[in-house]
Protein backbone atom coordinates (compact mmCIF):
# COMPACT_ATOMS: atom_id res chain seq x y z
CA UNK A 1 0.00 0.00 0.00
CA UNK A 2 2.88 2.45 0.74
CA UNK A 3 6.21 2.61 1.63
CA UNK A 4 7.33 4.06 5.54
CA UNK A 5 10.68 5.81 5.52
CA UNK A 6 11.62 6.79 9.53
CA UNK A 7 14.22 8.58 10.55
CA UNK A 8 13.79 7.43 14.22
CA UNK A 9 13.14 4.38 16.75
CA UNK A 10 10.12 7.11 17.63
CA UNK A 11 8.72 7.31 14.32
CA UNK A 12 9.15 3.20 14.03
CA UNK A 13 7.21 2.86 16.87
CA UNK A 14 4.57 5.91 16.15
CA UNK A 15 4.18 3.85 12.65
CA UNK A 16 3.69 0.58 13.81
CA UNK A 17 1.12 2.16 16.59
CA UNK A 18 -1.38 3.33 13.54
CA UNK A 19 -0.80 0.12 11.55
CA UNK A 20 -1.95 -2.22 14.71
CA UNK A 21 -5.05 0.15 15.50
CA UNK A 22 -6.57 -0.45 12.15
CA UNK A 23 -4.68 -4.69 11.26
CA UNK A 24 -2.43 -3.46 8.72
CA UNK A 25 0.28 -5.71 7.81
CA UNK A 26 4.36 -4.31 8.14
CA UNK A 27 7.31 -5.56 5.90
CA UNK A 28 10.47 -4.50 7.09
CA UNK A 29 12.85 -4.30 4.68
CA UNK A 30 16.26 -3.28 5.03
CA UNK A 31 18.58 -3.35 1.93
CA UNK A 32 16.62 -6.34 0.02
CA UNK A 33 19.41 -8.03 -0.44
CA UNK A 34 18.13 -11.36 0.82
CA UNK A 35 17.27 -14.52 -1.74
CA UNK A 36 14.09 -15.90 0.34
CA UNK A 37 11.34 -13.78 -0.59
CA UNK A 38 11.75 -12.01 2.95
CA UNK A 39 10.93 -8.52 1.86
CA UNK A 40 8.04 -9.26 -0.55
CA UNK A 41 4.85 -6.96 -0.10
CA UNK A 42 1.67 -8.28 -0.52
CA UNK A 43 -0.81 -5.61 -1.62
CA UNK A 44 -2.67 -5.30 2.17
CA UNK A 45 0.76 -4.20 3.73
CA UNK A 46 3.13 -1.78 4.47
CA UNK A 47 6.87 -1.86 3.49
CA UNK A 48 8.59 0.26 6.19
CA UNK A 49 12.59 0.87 4.75
CA UNK A 50 14.68 1.57 7.42
CA UNK A 51 17.48 2.86 5.24
CA UNK A 52 17.33 6.54 6.67
CA UNK A 53 17.96 5.12 9.90
CA UNK A 54 21.66 4.72 9.27
CA UNK A 55 23.93 6.53 11.45
CA UNK A 56 26.92 4.73 13.27
CA UNK A 57 26.59 6.22 16.33
CA UNK A 58 29.74 5.52 18.50
CA UNK A 59 32.72 3.14 18.38
CA UNK A 60 34.46 2.24 21.64
CA UNK A 61 37.57 1.38 21.36
CA UNK A 62 38.35 0.39 24.52
CA UNK A 63 35.29 -1.98 25.00
CA UNK A 64 35.55 -3.03 21.69
CA UNK A 65 31.71 -2.41 20.15
CA UNK A 66 29.92 -0.22 17.66
CA UNK A 67 26.68 1.24 18.12
CA UNK A 68 24.72 2.03 15.16
CA UNK A 69 21.05 2.31 13.64
CA UNK A 70 19.40 -0.61 11.45
CA UNK A 71 19.97 0.88 8.76
CA UNK A 72 23.52 1.43 7.75
CA UNK A 73 25.20 -0.49 5.77
CA UNK A 74 27.53 -3.91 6.70
CA UNK A 75 30.10 -2.06 4.16
CA UNK A 76 29.51 1.70 6.34
CA UNK A 77 29.60 -0.37 9.76
CA UNK A 78 33.04 -2.24 8.56
CA UNK A 79 34.34 0.94 7.81
CA UNK A 80 33.55 2.50 10.81
CA UNK A 81 35.29 -0.13 12.73
CA UNK A 82 38.47 -0.05 10.54
CA UNK A 83 39.33 3.45 10.59
CA UNK A 84 39.53 2.86 14.85
CA UNK A 85 41.63 0.07 14.29
CA UNK A 86 39.03 -2.75 14.73
CA UNK A 87 36.87 -5.27 12.46
CA UNK A 88 32.91 -6.05 11.97
CA UNK A 89 32.84 -9.74 11.29
CA UNK A 90 29.99 -10.08 9.39
CA UNK A 91 30.84 -9.74 4.83
CA UNK A 92 29.53 -10.82 2.54
CA UNK A 93 29.38 -10.25 -1.26
CA UNK A 94 26.21 -7.39 -1.12
CA UNK A 95 27.73 -5.75 2.06
CA UNK A 96 27.53 -2.60 0.08
CA UNK A 97 23.83 -2.93 -0.44
CA UNK A 98 22.76 -5.44 3.33
CA UNK A 99 22.32 -3.60 6.23
CA UNK A 100 22.95 -4.68 9.52
CA UNK A 101 19.30 -4.91 10.55
CA UNK A 102 18.62 -7.28 7.99
CA UNK A 103 21.58 -8.87 8.39
CA UNK A 104 20.75 -9.57 12.38
CA UNK A 105 16.89 -10.73 11.18
CA UNK A 106 17.79 -13.08 8.93
CA UNK A 107 20.95 -14.18 11.19
CA UNK A 108 23.54 -13.75 8.25
CA UNK A 109 26.49 -16.18 7.87
CA UNK A 110 28.76 -15.28 4.78
CA UNK A 111 32.35 -15.55 3.82
CA UNK A 112 34.03 -15.93 7.36
CA UNK A 113 32.06 -17.87 9.45
CA UNK A 114 34.73 -20.09 10.17
CA UNK A 115 37.34 -17.10 11.22
CA UNK A 116 34.59 -15.17 13.55
CA UNK A 117 30.78 -17.16 13.63
CA UNK A 118 27.79 -16.09 12.20
CA UNK A 119 26.27 -12.39 12.76
CA UNK A 120 24.71 -13.97 16.02
CA UNK A 121 27.70 -14.18 17.39
CA UNK A 122 28.47 -10.45 17.45
CA UNK A 123 24.93 -8.82 18.55
CA UNK A 124 25.80 -7.52 22.22
CA UNK A 125 22.58 -5.72 22.28
CA UNK A 126 19.57 -4.38 20.05
CA UNK A 127 16.86 -2.20 20.09
CA UNK A 128 13.62 -3.19 18.67
CA UNK A 129 9.81 -2.20 18.33
CA UNK A 130 7.46 -4.47 19.22
CA UNK A 131 3.89 -5.23 17.14
CA UNK A 132 2.01 -3.21 19.38
CA UNK A 133 4.32 -0.30 18.68
CA UNK A 134 6.39 -0.07 21.98
CA UNK A 135 9.91 -0.05 22.34
CA UNK A 136 12.44 -2.74 23.74
CA UNK A 137 15.86 -1.29 25.11
CA UNK A 138 18.14 -4.00 24.47
CA UNK A 139 21.26 -1.93 23.94
CA UNK A 140 23.31 -3.55 26.47
CA UNK A 141 27.37 -3.20 25.90
CA UNK A 142 28.47 -6.12 28.06
CA UNK A 143 29.10 -10.04 27.50
CA UNK A 144 27.63 -11.43 30.10
CA UNK A 145 23.52 -11.16 31.68
CA UNK A 146 22.17 -13.90 33.44
CA UNK A 147 18.94 -11.95 34.69
CA UNK A 148 16.69 -13.71 32.47
CA UNK A 149 15.98 -15.60 29.05
CA UNK A 150 18.00 -13.97 26.62
CA UNK A 151 15.16 -12.11 24.70
CA UNK A 152 17.74 -10.79 21.95
CA UNK A 153 18.36 -14.00 20.83
CA UNK A 154 14.73 -14.66 19.74
CA UNK A 155 14.82 -11.41 17.74
CA UNK A 156 18.08 -12.54 15.67
CA UNK A 157 16.59 -14.41 12.87
CA UNK A 158 13.47 -13.99 13.27
CA UNK A 159 12.92 -12.17 9.62
CA UNK A 160 10.77 -9.46 11.07
CA UNK A 161 8.08 -11.67 12.53
CA UNK A 162 8.42 -11.20 16.11
CA UNK A 163 9.96 -7.47 16.28
CA UNK A 164 11.66 -4.24 13.86
CA UNK A 165 15.41 -4.24 15.03
CA UNK A 166 15.67 0.08 14.70
CA UNK A 167 19.41 -0.16 16.99
CA UNK A 168 22.39 -1.97 17.53
CA UNK A 169 25.45 -2.82 19.44
CA UNK A 170 27.89 -5.37 17.95
CA UNK A 171 31.12 -6.81 19.26
CA UNK A 172 34.65 -5.72 17.20
CA UNK A 173 37.12 -7.45 17.23
CA UNK A 174 40.98 -6.78 16.73
CA UNK A 175 41.72 -5.50 13.26
CA UNK A 176 44.43 -8.34 11.75
CA UNK A 177 47.64 -6.69 10.47
CA UNK A 178 47.90 -9.38 7.87
CA UNK A 179 45.78 -10.97 5.90
CA UNK A 180 46.72 -13.73 2.40
CA UNK A 181 44.37 -15.45 -0.05
CA UNK A 182 44.88 -18.95 -1.77
CA UNK A 183 42.96 -20.41 -4.55
CA UNK A 184 44.19 -23.74 -5.51
CA UNK A 185 42.94 -26.56 -7.78
CA UNK A 186 41.79 -29.72 -5.38
CA UNK A 187 43.33 -33.05 -7.54
CA UNK A 188 40.19 -34.96 -6.53
CA UNK A 189 36.97 -34.43 -4.78
CA UNK A 190 38.13 -36.88 -1.99
CA UNK A 191 41.03 -34.73 -1.11
CA UNK A 192 38.37 -31.53 0.32
CA UNK A 193 38.84 -32.47 3.70
CA UNK A 194 42.20 -33.21 3.30
CA UNK A 195 42.86 -29.40 2.47
CA UNK A 196 40.19 -28.30 4.86
CA UNK A 197 42.72 -30.22 7.60
CA UNK A 198 45.77 -28.56 6.20
CA UNK A 199 44.33 -25.59 6.83
CA UNK A 200 43.22 -25.49 10.34
CA UNK A 201 46.49 -27.68 11.39
CA UNK A 202 48.81 -24.83 9.70
CA UNK A 203 47.24 -21.92 10.26
CA UNK A 204 45.13 -22.43 13.40
CA UNK A 205 42.62 -19.66 14.11
CA UNK A 206 44.53 -17.38 11.59
CA UNK A 207 42.26 -19.42 8.97
CA UNK A 208 39.10 -17.18 8.63
CA UNK A 209 37.70 -18.44 5.50
CA UNK A 210 37.76 -21.57 3.39
CA UNK A 211 35.52 -21.38 0.57
CA UNK A 212 34.59 -24.50 -2.48
CA UNK A 213 34.00 -23.14 -6.31
CA UNK A 214 32.94 -25.08 -8.79
CA UNK A 215 34.73 -25.05 -11.72
CA UNK A 216 31.59 -24.01 -13.93
CA UNK A 217 30.70 -21.08 -12.13
CA UNK A 218 34.10 -20.18 -12.20
CA UNK A 219 33.80 -19.98 -16.55
CA UNK A 220 30.61 -18.12 -16.39
CA UNK A 221 31.86 -15.63 -14.04
CA UNK A 222 35.22 -15.06 -15.80
CA UNK A 223 33.36 -15.10 -19.44
CA UNK A 224 30.73 -12.46 -18.05
CA UNK A 225 32.57 -10.10 -16.27
CA UNK A 226 35.84 -9.55 -17.81
CA UNK A 227 37.67 -7.58 -15.58
CA UNK A 228 37.96 -10.79 -13.36
CA UNK A 229 41.32 -12.18 -14.15
CA UNK A 230 42.00 -15.81 -14.82
CA UNK A 231 44.17 -16.57 -11.45
CA UNK A 232 45.77 -19.58 -13.68
CA UNK A 233 45.68 -21.69 -16.40
CA UNK A 234 44.49 -25.19 -15.38
CA UNK A 235 40.62 -25.16 -15.44
CA UNK A 236 39.15 -27.38 -13.06
CA UNK A 237 35.94 -29.36 -11.81
CA UNK A 238 36.33 -27.41 -8.23
CA UNK A 239 38.91 -25.09 -6.57
CA UNK A 240 39.19 -24.18 -2.83
CA UNK A 241 39.40 -20.83 -1.77
CA UNK A 242 41.51 -20.17 1.50
CA UNK A 243 42.01 -17.09 3.49
CA UNK A 244 43.98 -16.52 6.65
CA UNK A 245 44.14 -13.29 8.52
CA UNK A 246 46.02 -12.43 11.96
CA UNK A 247 49.87 -11.04 12.58
CA UNK A 248 52.91 -11.32 10.07
CA UNK A 249 53.44 -15.34 10.45
CA UNK A 250 50.09 -15.78 8.22
CA UNK A 251 52.29 -15.11 5.32
CA UNK A 252 54.54 -18.13 6.16
CA UNK A 253 51.37 -20.15 7.35
CA UNK A 254 50.12 -19.84 4.10
CA UNK A 255 53.13 -20.82 1.93
CA UNK A 256 53.39 -23.78 4.56
CA UNK A 257 49.58 -24.71 3.14
CA UNK A 258 51.08 -23.67 -0.38
CA UNK A 259 53.73 -26.40 -0.55
CA UNK A 260 52.48 -29.04 1.99
CA UNK A 261 49.19 -29.07 -0.58
CA UNK A 262 51.44 -29.51 -3.57
CA UNK A 263 54.09 -32.19 -1.88
CA UNK A 264 50.30 -34.22 -0.50
CA UNK A 265 48.87 -33.94 -3.65
CA UNK A 266 45.98 -32.39 -2.37
CA UNK A 267 46.25 -29.21 -5.13
CA UNK A 268 48.08 -29.96 -8.55
CA UNK A 269 47.94 -25.81 -9.56
CA UNK A 270 47.08 -22.91 -7.57
CA UNK A 271 48.45 -19.31 -7.04
CA UNK A 272 49.19 -17.08 -3.42
CA UNK A 273 47.82 -13.67 -3.61
CA UNK A 274 50.53 -11.45 -3.56
CA UNK A 275 49.37 -8.50 -3.76
CA UNK A 276 45.50 -6.60 -2.72
CA UNK A 277 44.85 -6.54 -6.41
CA UNK A 278 45.30 -9.90 -6.87
CA UNK A 279 43.83 -10.93 -3.69
CA UNK A 280 40.47 -9.01 -4.55
CA UNK A 281 40.20 -10.55 -8.20
CA UNK A 282 40.10 -14.14 -6.20
CA UNK A 283 37.08 -13.12 -3.91
CA UNK A 284 35.91 -11.11 -6.62
CA UNK A 285 35.77 -14.46 -8.24
CA UNK A 286 33.70 -15.86 -5.35
CA UNK A 287 31.34 -13.60 -5.08
CA UNK A 288 30.45 -13.96 -8.58
CA UNK A 289 29.11 -17.41 -8.28
CA UNK A 290 25.60 -16.65 -7.53
CA UNK A 291 24.08 -18.86 -10.25
CA UNK A 292 21.13 -17.01 -10.78
CA UNK A 293 22.85 -14.88 -13.20
CA UNK A 294 23.98 -16.94 -15.58
CA UNK A 295 20.63 -19.51 -15.98
CA UNK A 296 17.92 -18.65 -17.27
CA UNK A 297 15.55 -21.81 -16.80
CA UNK A 298 13.41 -22.83 -13.76
CA UNK A 299 15.92 -24.67 -11.00
CA UNK A 300 15.61 -25.49 -7.16
CA UNK A 301 18.11 -25.08 -4.94
CA UNK A 302 18.75 -25.60 -1.03
CA UNK A 303 21.28 -23.60 1.10
CA UNK A 304 22.57 -26.96 2.84
CA UNK A 305 24.45 -27.35 6.07
CA UNK A 306 25.56 -30.55 6.66
CA UNK A 307 28.19 -31.74 9.32
CA UNK A 308 31.76 -30.32 7.72
CA UNK A 309 32.91 -33.82 7.14
CA UNK A 310 29.92 -35.09 5.25
CA UNK A 311 30.03 -32.36 2.92
CA UNK A 312 31.44 -34.16 -0.14
CA UNK A 313 29.35 -37.29 1.00
CA UNK A 314 26.22 -35.11 0.29
CA UNK A 315 27.30 -33.56 -2.72
CA UNK A 316 27.57 -37.21 -4.38
CA UNK A 317 24.40 -38.01 -2.98
CA UNK A 318 22.52 -35.35 -3.80
CA UNK A 319 24.34 -35.52 -7.45
CA UNK A 320 22.90 -39.31 -7.83
CA UNK A 321 19.32 -38.47 -6.87
CA UNK A 322 19.52 -35.60 -9.46
CA UNK A 323 20.89 -38.09 -12.17
CA UNK A 324 18.42 -40.18 -11.09
CA UNK A 325 15.33 -37.82 -11.58
CA UNK A 326 16.69 -36.51 -15.13
CA UNK A 327 20.63 -36.99 -16.08
CA UNK A 328 20.41 -33.92 -17.88
CA UNK A 329 20.22 -31.43 -14.89
CA UNK A 330 23.00 -29.17 -13.93
CA UNK A 331 23.79 -29.31 -10.34
CA UNK A 332 25.68 -26.13 -9.47
CA UNK A 333 27.72 -26.23 -5.87
CA UNK A 334 29.67 -23.52 -3.81
CA UNK A 335 30.00 -21.95 -0.81
CA UNK A 336 31.60 -22.28 2.66
CA UNK A 337 33.15 -25.26 3.30
CA UNK A 338 34.79 -24.38 6.37
CA UNK A 339 31.57 -24.15 8.41
CA UNK A 340 29.42 -26.88 6.40
CA UNK A 341 27.66 -24.66 4.64
CA UNK A 342 27.25 -24.90 0.41
CA UNK A 343 24.53 -23.02 -1.42
CA UNK A 344 23.49 -25.92 -3.70
CA UNK A 345 21.25 -25.29 -6.97
CA UNK A 346 19.98 -27.55 -9.50
CA UNK A 347 19.05 -26.02 -13.03
CA UNK A 348 17.04 -27.63 -15.67
CA UNK A 349 18.04 -26.62 -18.58
CA UNK A 350 16.12 -27.30 -21.57
CA UNK A 351 13.51 -28.37 -19.59
CA UNK A 352 9.94 -27.48 -20.46
CA UNK A 353 7.54 -25.57 -17.26
CA UNK A 354 5.27 -28.78 -17.68
CA UNK A 355 8.66 -30.99 -16.93
CA UNK A 356 9.45 -28.48 -14.43
CA UNK A 357 5.94 -28.68 -12.54
CA UNK A 358 6.73 -32.57 -12.15
CA UNK A 359 10.50 -32.79 -12.02
CA UNK A 360 11.35 -30.06 -9.21
CA UNK A 361 9.16 -31.11 -6.21
CA UNK A 362 10.91 -34.84 -6.69
CA UNK A 363 14.39 -33.43 -6.64
CA UNK A 364 13.22 -31.27 -3.38
CA UNK A 365 11.28 -33.96 -1.57
CA UNK A 366 14.53 -36.46 -2.11
CA UNK A 367 17.14 -34.17 -1.47
CA UNK A 368 15.06 -32.33 1.46
CA UNK A 369 14.87 -35.82 3.15
CA UNK A 370 18.91 -36.68 2.32
CA UNK A 371 19.66 -32.91 4.31
CA UNK A 372 17.38 -34.30 7.08
CA UNK A 373 18.68 -37.98 7.04
CA UNK A 374 22.25 -35.83 7.36
CA UNK A 375 21.33 -34.32 10.28
CA UNK A 376 20.99 -30.82 8.20
CA UNK A 377 19.75 -27.96 7.61
CA UNK A 378 17.53 -27.32 3.87
CA UNK A 379 18.36 -23.51 5.03
CA UNK A 380 21.60 -23.15 6.65
CA UNK A 381 22.56 -19.55 6.33
CA UNK A 382 19.70 -17.53 4.23
CA UNK A 383 16.40 -17.72 5.93
CA UNK A 384 13.09 -18.60 5.19
CA UNK A 385 11.25 -15.89 3.91
CA UNK A 386 8.16 -17.34 1.62
CA UNK A 387 10.93 -19.79 -0.53
CA UNK A 388 11.12 -22.41 2.24
CA UNK A 389 8.45 -22.02 4.05
CA UNK A 390 6.30 -25.40 3.28
CA UNK A 391 9.35 -27.58 2.95
CA UNK A 392 10.53 -26.25 6.72
CA UNK A 393 7.03 -27.00 8.35
CA UNK A 394 7.40 -30.20 6.97
CA UNK A 395 11.12 -31.18 8.25
CA UNK A 396 10.78 -29.18 11.76
CA UNK A 397 9.73 -31.71 14.46
CA UNK A 398 5.60 -30.68 15.65
CA UNK A 399 7.18 -30.09 18.91
CA UNK A 400 9.92 -27.44 17.63
CA UNK A 401 7.12 -26.08 15.47
CA UNK A 402 4.57 -25.86 17.57
CA UNK A 403 6.82 -23.52 20.08
CA UNK A 404 7.41 -21.36 17.07
CA UNK A 405 4.15 -20.32 16.38
CA UNK A 406 3.53 -20.05 20.31
CA UNK A 407 6.46 -17.76 20.24
CA UNK A 408 5.08 -15.83 17.11
CA UNK A 409 1.72 -15.66 19.20
CA UNK A 410 3.85 -14.17 22.27
CA UNK A 411 5.23 -11.25 20.52
CA UNK A 412 2.44 -10.32 17.53
CA UNK A 413 -1.21 -11.89 18.02
CA UNK A 414 -2.66 -9.80 15.31
CA UNK A 415 0.25 -11.27 13.38
CA UNK A 416 0.72 -8.26 11.86
CA UNK A 417 4.84 -8.08 11.56
CA UNK A 418 6.11 -9.75 7.95
CA UNK A 419 3.23 -12.19 7.64
CA UNK A 420 3.84 -15.26 5.44
CA UNK A 421 7.42 -15.26 6.15
CA UNK A 422 9.30 -17.96 7.86
CA UNK A 423 5.97 -19.20 9.13
CA UNK A 424 2.83 -19.62 7.24
CA UNK A 425 0.11 -16.25 7.67
CA UNK A 426 -2.43 -16.50 10.82
CA UNK A 427 -5.89 -17.24 9.81
C1 LIG B 1 27.01 -16.56 -1.23
O1 LIG B 1 27.62 -17.24 -0.42
O2 LIG B 1 27.42 -16.36 -2.38
C2 LIG B 1 25.74 -15.94 -0.77
O3 LIG B 1 25.17 -16.59 0.29
C3 LIG B 1 24.81 -15.53 -1.83
C4 LIG B 1 23.98 -16.59 -2.49
O4 LIG B 1 24.13 -17.77 -2.25
O5 LIG B 1 23.10 -16.21 -3.28
ZN1 LIG C 1 26.66 -17.80 1.31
Amino acid sequence: MAVLRPASTEEVSEAVKICAEHGVAIVPQGGNTNVCGMTLASRDAVILNLSRMNQIIEVDREGGTITVEAGATMQAVQEAATEAGLLFAPDWGARGSAQVGGAVATNGGGLNVIGYGTTREQVMGLEAVLADGRIWNGMRHHIKDNSGYDLKQLLIGSEGTLGIITRLVFRLHPAPSHRISMMAVLTSTDRLMDALALARQTAGDQLVAFELMNGLGVELALERYPDLKRPFETRADWYVLIQLAGGPTVTEAMEQIFSDGFEQEIFSDGVLANSIAQERNLWEIREQLIPIQYFDCPFAKWDVSVPVSRIMEYLHRARDIASDVDPELVCYAVGHVGDGNIHYNIFLQGRSEAEAERIIPELIRRIDDLIAEMGGSITAEHGVGTAYIERVRRLKSGVEYELMLKLRELFDPNGILNPGKLLPRKG
